[in-house]
């Protein structure tokens, strides 16, 4: 049996679409709202569930009503219950999201139940035969460094999203590290904006002791590195509707693939795919492909 683990956050995304994204300190007129499930952590889990991989997801919401409707949609999605933690210690994370009409994304994170997940509330019985762990960063990143402390044979995957200080140390635990651009810049203090300064940034990681790092480059696809080889993967021309929850298909998708014993190009392959599927669709939980769903409306840019 191999299974994925992933440990990480809910929240419930609270939506505005409208025609620009508000400056600092403006206010914009917006067109839509809408309230639906996601969070890294619980979009990674579906995504990757939703591909066919055995799949838990450790998590804790708060016990209010966000929580209840989270804990619901975990069992209709088939994840286990005993991964689905609750407490009265803090509410259930909540994300402020404004979409623009190009699909372009600024979200702001209150973490809540999420920052209160621990390696220590992983059970033995929760780790038994997982094969591939998948964290992000809206949880404290003691909770990657500590799970992946405890699985020391599995594929260890860290989205590293939002970005935040990691202990050096944290580094050589990472099989795949996922940032895209703006998290590779802040995890290395350098100015990522060209391809050249991505292939900088990947080094200066690998140096660091990371396995691999796939950088995500939205519609230009991915870049693989892994200090002797380097490809890069273009993203089939998709119309972009929102770019919501794009990494967390990229990364679901890339999870279920090395579960499944696919090669790592191949398992990129189907990431970058997830991630194109996934803008095109408006939310993040729609976002998220079955396999069938992988044959993409391609059109030219
Ligand atoms: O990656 C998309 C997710 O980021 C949203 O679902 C939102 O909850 C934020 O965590």
């Amino acid at each position: 049996v191999s299974k994925i683990l992933v440990a990480g956050s809910y929240n419930e995304d609270m939506t505005v679409v409208s025609q620009v994204l508000p400056r600092s300190g403006e206010t914009v007129l917006g067109a839509s709202f809408f309230a639906a499930p996601g969070g890294k952590g619980a979009n990674q889990a579906i995504g990757a569930a939703r591909l066919g991989a055995d799949t838990t997801f450790l998590v804790k919401l708060g016990l209010d009503p966000f929580g209840d409707r989270a804990q619901r949609l975990f069992i209709d999605e088939g994840l286990p219950a005993h991964g689905i933690l609750r407490t009265a210690a803090a509410p259930t994370g909540v994300a402020l999201i404004m979409v623009d009409v190009d699909g372009a994304n600024q979200i702001s994170v209150a973490p809540g139940a999420n920052g209160l997940l621990m390696g220590t509330d992983a059970l033995d019985g929760l780790l038994r035969d997982v094969s591939v762990l998948l964290c992000q960063l809206e949880c404290p990143p003691e909770l990657f460094e500590s799970l992946a402390h405890r699985l020391p044979s599995a594929t260890k995957i860290l989205n590293p999203a939002p970005a935040r200080p990691l202990r050096d140390e944290c580094f050589g635990a990472i099989d795949f590290l996922t940032p895209n651009e703006s998290e590779l810049a802040s995890l290395t203090g350098l100015a990522v904006t060209s391809d050249a300064e991505v292939r900088a940034a990947s080094s200066v990681l690998i140096g660091k002791g990371v396995g691999n790092v796939i950088a995500t480059l939205g519609a230009n696809g991915a870049l693989w590195t892994n200090g002797s080889q380097e490809r890069h993967f273009p993203a089939p021309a998709v119309v972009a509707v929102d770019s919501t929850g794009a990494g967390d298909a990229f990364n679901a998708g890339l999870a279920a693939a090395l579960a499944l014993k696919w090669s790592v190009a191949d398992a990129i392959e189907l990431a970058v795919r997830c991630g194109a599927f996934c803008v095109t669709r408006t939310g993040a939980l729609d976002g998220l492909p079955r396999l069938d769903d992988l044959q993409l409306p391609v059109r030219a840019r």
